[in-house]
């Protein structure tokens, strides 16, 4: 690994204490990175070792020397990140931590998205941009602008100070390992892409399920919904890697390439929209709130391929459980072997993001003894095959920026599409159907059971 100064922008945030840091120690722990300085900037009063006591409550093991050489690694900055001030002060600290060898610079954004314009001009003024004696890179969190315009005029404003090859937005999905696995599943195993069209798949669902509310995130949250904060982007990134083309070679620019495609050609045909029961009644929330914190949408993606296959999308927060998993149901031509009746199942493939991470296929076989069809699963259990541990998502995520990998991130033109997809729904007046606890509306399972299908989970 590279030896790099990592200047994390929001170092006092949620997101720094739950995800970044503690994917830090854990590359550390696990000697994936040795040598590097971290610099956090913060408005708040705070030490080195009090941002390093709130992370290790988000650390399942603790090794006192990886936690010691962390600290005495990072360096705090307070200050307004839109005054130049700032970063000038940050300027200096840098250039001290690249006398000692740590050429290489990475700013990780992990603040709101209102300062990426500020930080960037700040950045570019200080000339922290520039790639001196080693590269200079630039994380953004999402949300990457809050709709199709907003999006592009960022995506401008950014390309006038990096490239795009210094340029990585994070979608921390594209960090999971099933997701990771995708394109693997789909183009290395010569049985599936015969059949991954709309003549042998009859749709795809994709679930991302909360059994969680809004929990302390209910500011932020009020003011993005469920489409905003996980369609646009998570569900969005899945439905690319199922819908794509296959790529000419499993390498970061020609996936890229096939996704972005993909999503240019998706368009949002139905949607239904809802509330939890007593959302408006959490703190923080507005009495008056009609942010959606379910959503189901139909999608058409528009290619050969997919002609009349749909692809359904359903997200929600205090949903029964947590889950994400794709869901791929072939046609069930099989039955023109039957008289009048149909005693089969389609064939589905499942692929399970999380939890039991894998996936398995249903093949049907003869119950033994009786001539009566029944469906097993060919199951893969990542578990079973590879040990309990598969790193967490903001790991690989980080490994891949050092490395300078950006194939789990996502391009410019990814982001602009997938507004795109989800600008015409949020500029209509949605009505809002309110949801028990542990369901989904009505009018969702209404929405499938019209086209003549159900909803997986
Ligand atoms: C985040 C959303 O991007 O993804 C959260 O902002 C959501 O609202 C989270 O809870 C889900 O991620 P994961 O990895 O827990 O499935």
């Amino acid at each position: 690994m590279p030896k790099a100064v990592i200047v994390i922008v929001g170092i006092t945030g949620d997101l720094a204490k739950r995800y970044i840091l503690p994917s830090f120690y854990h590359l550390a722990r696990h000697k994936k990175i040795t040598d590097f300085s971290i610099i956090g900037i913060g408005t708040r009063e705070i030490t080195e070792k009090q941002i390093m006591n709130n992370m290790k409550g988000f650390l399942a093991k603790k090794d006192a020397a990886v936690l010691k050489k962390m600290e005495a690694n990072l360096t705090y900055l307070r200050g307004d990140v839109t005054e130049l001030d700032t970063f000038e002060k940050l300027k200096e600290l840098v250039d001290e931590k690249k006398g000692k060898g740590h050429n290489n610079l990475l700013f990780y954004l992990a603040t709101l998205p209102r300062f990426f314009v500020p930080i960037t001009d700040n950045i570019r003024k200080t000339k922290l941009d520039k790639e001196v004696d080693g590269w200079s890179r630039i994380v953004f969190e999402k949300p990457f602008g809050d709709d199709g315009r907003s999006a592009r005029e960022l995506n401008k404003h950014v390309q006038k100070i990096y490239s795009e090859k210094q340029v990585y937005r994070v979608d921390h999905y594209l960090g999971k390992e099933l997701v990771r696995n995708m394109a693997v599943l789909r183009f290395t195993n010569t049985m599936l892409e015969p059949v991954w069209n709309a003549k042998y798949i009859d749709h795809v669902q994709i679930h991302l399920h909360e059994s969680l509310g809004v929990e302390e995130r209910a500011k932020f949250y009020d003011q993005y919904g469920a489409v905003k904060d996980v369609v646009q982007n998570h569900m969005l990134q899945l439905l690319a890697l199922t819908a794509m083309d296959e790529p000419k070679k499993l390498h970061e620019k020609n996936i890229r390439d096939r996704k972005a495609q993909a999503l240019s050609k998706a368009k949002v045909t139905d949607c239904v929209f809802g509330q939890y029961k007593d959302y408006k009644k959490e703190p923080g929330i507005s009495a008056r709130s009609s942010t959606e914190t379910f959503a189901a949408l139909k999608v058409s993606v528009n290619t050969p391929r997919w002609k009349n296959t749909p692809f359904y999308i359903k997200t929600g927060k205090k949903l029964k459980k947590k889950q994400t998993l794709i869901y791929v149901q072939f046609t069930n031509s099989s039955c023109h072997l039957f008289d009048g009746y149909c005693p089969l199942r389609p064939n589905h493939l499942v692929i399970s993001v999380q939890p039991d991470e894998g996936f398995y296929l249903t093949m049907n076989t003869k119950e033994p003894g009786t001539n009566n069809i029944t469906q097993i699963k060919m199951d893969f259990r990542h578990e079973n095959k590879f040990g309990p541990k598969t790193p967490a998502a903001y790991e690989n995520v980080l490994e891949n920026v050092l490395k300078g990998d950006q194939s789990a991130f996502v391009r410019s033109d990814e982001v602009e599409h997938s507004w795109d997809i989800i600008d015409p729904i949020l500029k209509k007046k949605n009505k809002l159907h309110t949801y028990d606890h542990g369901d989904i509306p009505k009018a969702a399972k209404e929405m499938m059971k019209v086209d003549g299908r159900s909803w997986f989970i």
